[in-house]
């Protein structure tokens, strides 16, 4: 498995503390299966905004740490990204997209979208990037009207869920949406957005309730198959649920009987 949401890389924003928390992490994460992990780390102006340098030392000095420690995981780079007007035009400069495909991880603001979201969005996909909305079901504008979420899609934006969502760690309303929006095939990426809090990495948990509650496929889809697509640079389709329902007689109904 892959794991395209993390913050494990040592002091650079809200996450891993020192070097040590983030070896015990990739340690944990080993043990779940997981053999590639993107190291997003928070990129907000002005508040988390690491020059390029020592993001790259960072990244070198977790590589080396991690080798020594036997650890078998690809350490890719990566950034969340904080949308505000223009970044489209330092993704480059400052090394933000994802293994330095045009994947981006982004994010907005929780409580309120910002009036020019779709623009700042339409932005990036005209420059040619591919933006990932990091977990769509904690905005509350999404928790109102999940249906919002289809309308970003079509928009050309995939979508990643967050594995403590789907476990219920932030409450009922979030965990509902994330089921919501895992049914209706409005999720391409299951991520843990690791944030080292806890000695804990229970992000296969969530994987398996996927398998139960849902179907091997659609678990396979946003742990493996499209992370790896986002390496391969194979095309990710917007909308699954359709072709699925093809292939898989009775799918469909199981959610919308
Ligand atoms: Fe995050």
């Amino acid at each position: 498995m892959i794991d395209i949401h993390t913050h494990i890389l040592h002091g650079v924003d809200d996450g891993s503390p020192d070097i040590k928390i983030s070896i015990e992490h990739l340690k944990l994460m080993q043990e779940a299966g997981i053999t590639d992990v993107f190291l997003t780390s928070h990129f907000l102006r002005p508040a988390f905004q690491n020059p390029v340098e020592l993001i790259t030392k960072r990244i070198a000095e977790l590589r080396d740490a991690a080798k020594k420690e036997n650890i078998n995981i690809k350490l890719h780079r990566g950034a969340e990204i904080y949308l505000d007007d223009g970044i489209h035009n330092i993704i480059e400069s400052e090394q933000l997209s994802l293994a330095d495909t045009k994947y981006l991880l982004v994010e907005t603001n929780m409580t309120e979208f910002p009036a020019d979201l779709y623009h700042i969005l339409y932005e990036l996909v005209r420059a040619g990037y591919k933006p990932i909305l990091a977990h769509p079901e904690r905005y509350m504008n999404v928790m109102m009207k999940p249906s919002i979420v289809e309308d970003i899609i079509h928009k050309n934006v995939y979508m990643q869920i967050n594995s403590s969502s789907l476990l219920g760690h932030y409450g009922n309303s979030i965990q509902k949406t994330a089921w919501r929006l895992l049914e209706q095939g409005h999720a391409h990426f299951l991520a843990s957005d690791n944030h080292c809090r806890v000695p804990i990495y229970d992000h296969n948990l969530a994987v398996n309730l996927i398998r139960k509650n849902i179907d091997d496929f659609t678990a396979d889809l946003l742990t493996k198959t499209n992370p790896v697509k986002i390496l391969t640079g194979e095309k990710i389709e917007y909308f699954y649920v359709k072709s699925i329902q093809k292939e898989k007689k009775g799918f469909f109904s199981r959610f919308f009987k």
